[in-house]
């Protein structure tokens, strides 16, 4: 039978709810495992992506996955998506109109999978899903917006030309997965911060 990712998966393939409909080679519906504990959001697909109609597949795909090893965890285990599911022209950042307009996909997607927590990647996503800036500053912190729990981190391509990050990326992902074991153990997290609504 066909499961409502699938049939998820299946809308954003043909979606052209907005004009990056009409540039892009392939949309990118999220990708892993549909009981993984958590859900990491990107920012949009990029050069490799778009061709490939699969998230984080270039370098900054690269990236994320050596942080995951380096935490004993594979992609295959984990899903992963993205805040806006077709490449923009020249990776510019989405706009608001398309944000909004592809929201409801990943909003879907979060209803399905039920993730004990969602790993932001990033300023993109942190801006359009927890109304959040300046990831810096928060970054390897725990959030809490409507019963759910977030983990920020970096966006994996900041790594790509600072040496420094990728250390910083593999900590805060190592930590997000200590987090996960405590909250499968019933242990008590204390939040750092909460998003209002
Ligand atoms: N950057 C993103 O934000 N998402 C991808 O899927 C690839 C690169
Ligand atoms: Fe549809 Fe989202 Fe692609 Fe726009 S970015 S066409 S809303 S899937």
């Amino acid at each position: 039978m066909e499961s409502k990712l699938d049939i998820l998966r299946k809308k954003v393939i043909e979606c052209t709810k907005c004009e990056l409909s009409e540039t892009r080679t392939n949309s990118v519906p999220g990708k892993g495992n549909f009981r993984s504990d958590v859900i990491f959001v990107g920012e949009a697909p990029g050069r490799n992506e778009d061709l490939k109609g699969e998230p984080f597949v270039g370098v900054a795909g690269k990236k994320l996955s050596l942080a995951l090893e380096n935490a004993g965890i594979s992609r295959e285990d984990v899903y992963i998506t993205n805040t806006v599911k077709c490449r923009p022209p020249n990776n510019r950042v989405p706009s608001k109109i398309e944000k909004e307009t592809c929201q409801d996909y990943i909003k879907n997607e979060i209803e399905i999978i039920k993730p004990k927590i969602i790993c932001i990647l990033g300023n993109t996503a942190f801006g359009s899903i927890l109304g959040g800036t300046e990831i810096t500053k928060y970054r390897g912190k725990i959030g809490r917006k409507d019963d759910q729990l977030y983990f920020i981190t970096i966006h994996p391509a900041a790594t790509i030309y600072n040496q420094g990050l990728i250390e910083v990326l593999k900590q805060d992902i190592k930590k997000l997965f200590e987090l996960i074991r405590e909250l499968k153990n019933g242990k008590d997290i204390s939040i750092d911060i909460e998003f209002s609504s």
